[in-house]
């Protein structure tokens, strides 16, 4: 299973949180997540969203095997190939 939602002010896109608090259970799921966010610095969400989506799976059971950060203003079309080969040799 894989969620992926843009940082919007600094956090977690508040609807990709709304819709993942909702879920009930994510107990024996591994899910690996990943934000695209519009600046490249450190300081402008991307961390603080990936363990806001972190926090939100393990409580609800799941297993974070991965996490991945594109930076939309960047190089996105070479970060999501490294995204998508990351992410499909973990499952
Ligand atoms: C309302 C809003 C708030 C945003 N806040 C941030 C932010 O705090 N940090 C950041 O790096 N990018 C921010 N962005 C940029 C988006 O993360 C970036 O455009 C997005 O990941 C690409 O998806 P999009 O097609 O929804 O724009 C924001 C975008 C919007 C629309």
């Amino acid at each position: 299973m894989i969620f992926g939602a843009p940082v919007q002010a600094f956090s977690l896109s508040a609807i990709m949180k709304a819709y993942m608090d909702q879920i009930k259970s994510l107990n024996d799921k591994k899910v690996a997540c990943f934000v695209t966010k519009g600046a490249p610095f450190n300081w402008t969400g991307g961390n603080k969203a990936i363990n806001q989506m972190k926090k939100i799976i393990e409580s609800q059971g799941g297993t974070v095997i991965g996490t991945e950060i594109v930076v939309w203003r960047g190089k996105r079309e070479e970060q999501i190939v490294e995204l998508l080969e990351k992410f499909s040799g973990l499952f």
